[in-house]
């Protein structure tokens, strides 16, 4: 399989907690590719946690750097590339995708994105007095666009391994 995609990666896209990093990094190992992390490339890049690339400069500024990192990532594959929750709502970023990449989106209920994210502190998209109805509204803004993607897989509660399975047998 790994042969079989050439120069093109594996993207994942998705809301935040629907299991991008964690399921990537398994998918990554079982594939024998190198796995990557746009979040963490950006962060990288900036020298700084995403918190703070928001709260110094904006959420332009972030986006413009994700745009750039993912152009980067998106050459010299194949990578299996985790990607920030709004990273596949750019459309020169859908482009290259659909160029270099096959994308797989995780779907997942907003119950079970909630549950995921809800205590952790790092992301400032949900740094607001309602993060539930933030990832709601979220949720459907980006749907219809990650829809756009060649893959589709529901991302479960419970452990990994079973979307792991699900996608190695649809990429087969
Ligand atoms: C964001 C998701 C985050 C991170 C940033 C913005 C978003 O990544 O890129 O906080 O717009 O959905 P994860 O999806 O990995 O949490």
């Amino acid at each position: 399989l790994a042969a079989a995609l050439g120069h093109r990666s594996v993207v994942l896209v998705g809301l935040m907690g629907s299991g991008k990093s964690a399921i990537g990094r398994r998918l990554a190992q079982s594939l024998g590719l190198e796995f990557v992390d746009s979040d963490t490339e950006v962060e990288r890049a900036a020298d700084m946690p995403i918190p703070e690339i928001f709260a110094r400069y904006g959420e332009p500024y972030f986006r413009d750097g994700e745009r750039r990192v993912m152009a980067r990532l998106l050459t010299g594959g194949p990578r299996v590339i985790a990607t920030g929750g709004g990273a596949f709502m750019s459309e020169d970023t859908r482009a290259r995708i659909k160029e270099n990449g096959i994308s797989i989106w995780l779907k997942a209920d907003l119950d079970v994105l909630w549950r995921r994210v809800r205590k952790r502190g790092h992301r400032p998209l949900l740094h607001s007095a309602d993060p539930e109805g933030v990832l709601k509204t979220l949720m459907e803004e980006r749907y219809p666009i990650y829809a756009e993607a060649d893959i589709a897989i529901i991302s479960q509660e419970g452990p990994h391994d079973a979307v792991v399975e699900d996608l190695l047998a649809t990429l087969q």
